[in-house]
């Protein structure tokens, strides 16, 4: 090994260690690859431990955490809902899809078994927002049912997104 690196470093030229019987041909051309796959391994085992560094744990009692995980998958399922209507061009229904379950109207089904009691204040508020942009989302549907404007809703829809992505850069559950 201390040879492998006395060449890498060029302290001993390689062929002076060969002439010296002292390092095989080869090792010049397995060291790298080796060591190469030993960075990649460690990259690829660094990435939920980096991944989980950069996001605040919301440190939830796990009921709530379970409540919280739940009301997220019914998000994805409003978001799906949402997207099909929009394909449809069935505008209304997509708003009020949309007001139902994201929007300002649904913030107390969203925080009923003391949610948002548990919330960090910048989950609250990022939250907060996501039910405005989910009533904007509707009031713009509305707008674009006139002209079959389905950018005007697709903007809106992607402004709701904004916040899911938003959220899950800064926080994790466990
Ligand atoms: C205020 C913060 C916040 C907002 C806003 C938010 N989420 Fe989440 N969501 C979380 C957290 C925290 C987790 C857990 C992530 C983790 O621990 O890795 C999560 C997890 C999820 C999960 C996985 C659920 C499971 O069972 O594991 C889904 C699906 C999800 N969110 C969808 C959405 C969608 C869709 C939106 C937007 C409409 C959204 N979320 C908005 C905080 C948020």
């Amino acid at each position: 090994m201390i040879y492998k690196t006395l060449i890498k470093y060029k302290t001993l030229p390689l062929s002076y260690l060969q002439e010296k019987k002292i390092c095989k041909t080869t090792a010049g051309k397995f060291y790298w690859p080796k060591a190469l796959i030993s960075v990649l391994v460690f990259l690829v085992l660094s990435i939920p431990v980096i991944a989980n560094a950069e996001r605040q744990s919301a440190e939830l009692p796990s009921h709530v955490s379970k409540q919280l995980m739940s009301n997220m998958r019914g998000n994805l399922d409003t978001l799906e809902k949402i997207t099909h209507l929009l394909a449809k061009s069935n505008y209304a229904e997509a708003a009020d899809t949309a007001e139902k379950h994201l929007g300002m109207s649904s913030v107390e089904i969203h925080y009923q078994k003391f949610v948002g009691k548990y919330l960090p204040k910048g989950m609250r508020q990022i939250s907060k927002q996501m039910h405005q942009a989910a009533t904007d989302f509707a009031l713009s549907a509305r707008e674009a049912e006139k002209n079959d404007d389905l950018k005007k809703a697709l903007t809106a829809l992607s402004q709701i997104m904004k916040q899911c992505v938003a959220c899950h850069k800064l926080y994790r559950a466990d």
